[in-house]
């Protein structure tokens, strides 16, 4: 599963939320396509970590520590990915915050829903806004942003974190059209119930709701991480050519069922 195949040689992508999960695999996998991976993410140690590893193995990793809900940090990133490897040609927004209170919506804390709505959204946003311009003047780019199955519907996940995903969801589909005849491509991935410290947090607070989540699944059974880093190493990469606009579901057929 993991064999590779220079996917991503000569191209720089961005990566946020590279700290843990999903988005840490993309980083390990990413690099090993031939990338050089821009990481950003709040914990500048962990990242460290992760970029050193790689370039120990002969990849090219450089970091940019920051919140994705900041629009200043943001920037910063988009900056360093351009002042270390000189061009920016793929983001994956994959950042995103769930939290582990599924108290229902009249006695969630109004904080929790201004946390889901800027790291998702407001995050997903300030990274659009950044990297486009970039990609404008390359006069070509690829991003992929994260949703979840929690866009399609009501999965059971906090409502903040369900309209967070839809509206992920549909400005990945406006941007699309935005862009598209500037040979920018904007995707989101879909994503299913994946083993990450995400998903950990949560059944650690109710463990009834591990077999839960994948009971409405055809696979029953959690992603690994790769699996989904996976997805979003096609939709970044030039073979995707003529995908835009899309909702790749990467779910084990949770969506199709
Ligand atoms: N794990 C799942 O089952 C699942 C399901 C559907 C969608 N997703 C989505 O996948 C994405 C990755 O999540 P994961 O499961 O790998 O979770 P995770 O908690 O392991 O990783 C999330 C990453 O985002 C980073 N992050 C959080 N807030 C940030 C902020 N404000 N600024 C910068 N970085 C920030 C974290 O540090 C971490 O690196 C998220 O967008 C999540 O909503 C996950």
């Amino acid at each position: 599963m993991n064999e590779t195949n220079g996917m991503l040689a000569g191209k720089t992508v961005m990566i946020t939320g590279a700290s843990s999960g999903i988005g840490e695999a993309a980083a390990r996998l990413f690099a090993a396509e031939g990338a050089a991976v821009l990481l950003m993410a709040r914990r500048e140690d962990v990242l460290k970590h992760l970029a050193q590893e790689i370039n120990d193995s002969g990849g090219r990793a450089a970091i940019s520590a920051g919140d994705v809900s900041v629009a200043q940090d943001v920037q910063r990133a988009v900056d360093a990915a351009r002042e270390h490897f000189g061009a920016l040609d793929a983001a994956f927004n994959n950042a995103g915050f769930a939290g582990d209170d599924l108290a229902p919506l009249h006695e969630l804390d109004q904080a929790l829903f201004d946390r889901m709505m800027a790291v998702n959204v407001s995050g997903t946003w300030n990274c659009l806004r950044s990297q486009i311009p970039v990609m404008l003047e390359a006069g070509k780019g690829a991003i992929v942003n994260t949703s979840s199955t929690a866009a399609m519907g009501a999965t059971g996940a906090p409502v903040p974190y369900v309209a967070a995903k839809h509206a992920v969801l549909g400005m990945t589909r406006a941007a699309a059209a935005e862009y598209a005849a500037h040979d920018i491509r904007i995707n989101t991935l879909v994503v299913g119930t994946t083993r990450t410290e995400m998903i950990n947090q949560v059944v650690d607070a109710y463990p009834e709701l591990g077999p839960a989540f994948v009971a409405r699944q055809m696979q029953k059974r959690m992603a690994d991480p790769v699996e989904i880093a996976q997805a979003a190493l096609w939709l970044c990469s030039d073979r995707a050519s003529f995908a835009t606009g899309s909702a790749l579901a990467v779910d084990g057929g949770w969506t199709a069922g």
